[in-house]
């Protein structure tokens, strides 16, 4: 079977690069990786690449930024090509990004079957550039992987049957595997003391493109940082939003703020943080892999069940002191209760989607 796996943006090097290690350790499976360059700074892409053993891509599409339809719309044009060209048996695709709607698109108008890992997440907020690519995608799919109880009951309401395998959540699978790599000594070089900080991070389009939004969480950051200090790896996309607003100066003199940094140093400072705060999707989830608590800046998740085991706590980051109040809340809290431990499928997810792939492929005319 012959799959074209489709990638461009941080988050999607870490789930591919653990399912790759799955697909391709199956007999029959022969793996094209393309990496359309939607993200391209050294560590933003290549970094996840180096550490995390992702074999270099077959095809980069080097489509580097720009608006959402210049994006997208350049990247179908180069991935048509790509699958005209490879002429795949499968097109796998990974969340929810620009890179990925854009795949399965290219690929269903080919008639290319897609599988989607990380299928049926909503927020039920169109507004965020995710949520279209998602459903979208999701619509262009023929196999949904499912991570998540919530997200195959998300999609059973979209009208999909037997389609949706609940194979739980790729990321828990590179959290451990990964996570048995990451040696203390890490977490001196990142110049933290365990325990003792809080780990943000924020990215998400309506944070940095809302003035208010990022002056709020910013701010409130920066108040909480008096009593706990606050390591904040920048995302690109930020920082170019507190450098437009005059806010960079400020942030780098009250919290500390770094380069984005590699996986392995992220699991470190995830699992060793008092409390994460953050608007990532992966970020979230990945606080609680570790069993380190979580202040999602967002009026809402789509990983909804960790708000419901205590793990996670939202707050709409419209006002400093709204903002400052619930971290300093979740500080205050007790450990939350342990969830059921088949919560996000229990590190076997990679292996559930390689049955299923090459079951598909088995029962297909040849
Ligand atoms: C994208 C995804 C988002 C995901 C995030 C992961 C979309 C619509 N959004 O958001 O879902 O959570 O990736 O991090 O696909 N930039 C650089 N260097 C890079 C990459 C980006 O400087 O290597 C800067 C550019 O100014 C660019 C901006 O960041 O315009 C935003 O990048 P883009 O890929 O468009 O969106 P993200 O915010 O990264
Ligand atoms: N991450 C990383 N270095 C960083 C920030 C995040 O390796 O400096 C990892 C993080 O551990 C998680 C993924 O990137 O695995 C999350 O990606 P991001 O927050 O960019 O996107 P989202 O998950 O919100 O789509």
């Amino acid at each position: 079977m012959k799959v074209v796996t489709v990638v461009g943006a941080r988050p999607q090097f870490i789930k591919a690069a653990i399912v790759t290690r799955t697909l391709r350790a199956r007999a029959g499976v022969h793996e094209v990786l393309v990496h359309t360059g939607q993200h391209y700074d050294d560590n933003m892409s290549e970094v996840f690449f180096r550490e995390l053993g992702i074999p270099a891509p077959s095809y980069n599409l080097a489509i580097g930024s720009a608006g959402h339809g210049a994006q997208t719309g350049r990247m179908l044009e180069a991935l048509e090509r790509v699958m005209l060209d490879e002429r795949p048996d499968q097109v796998l695709v990974y969340g929810d990004t620009n890179s990925t709607l854009a795949a399965a698109l290219a690929a269903a108008k080919l008639h290319i079957p897609v599988a989607h890992v990380e299928a049926g997440l909503r927020s039920f907020n169109k507004r965020m550039p995710e949520e279209i690519n998602r459903i979208l995608t999701d619509h262009a799919s023929d196999v949904l992987f499912a991570p998540t109880e919530a997200a195959v009951a998300n999609l059973q309401n979209e009208g999909f049957g037997d389609r949706v395998p609940l194979v739980g959540d790729v990321m828990y699978d590179a959290a451990i595997h990964y996570g048995a790599q990451v040696e203390p000594s890490r977490l001196e070089r990142l110049g933290v003391e365990p325990g003792a900080y809080v780990l943000a991070t924020v990215h998400r389009a309506e944070n940095t493109d809302g003035p208010d939004r990022l002056t709020a969480i910013f701010t409130a950051l920066a108040s909480i940082a008096d009593a706990v200090p606050v390591t904040l790896p920048l995302h690109p996309r930020t920082h170019k939003a507190l450098e437009r607003l005059g806010l960079l100066a400020q942030a780098r003199e009250r919290l500390h703020l770094t380069d984005p940094v590699g996986y392995l140093d992220m699991i470190a400072l995830e699992r060793n943080a008092r409390l994460v705060v953050t608007d990532s999707g992966g970020g979230q989830k990945e606080a609680f892999f570790h069993r380190t608590p979580c202040v999602t800046l967002r009026d809402e998740t789509e990983w909804v069940e960790l708000v419901t085991a205590g793990w996670n706590r939202l707050v709409t980051p419209t006002a400093q002191h709204t903002v400052a109040a619930s971290i300093e809340a979740a500080l205050r809290a007790p450990t939350p209760a342990e969830p059921d431990a088949a919560l996000y499928g229990g590190g076997a997810s990679c292996e559930r989607i390689a049955d299923v792939l090459l079951g598909a492929s088995e029962g297909s005319p040849a």
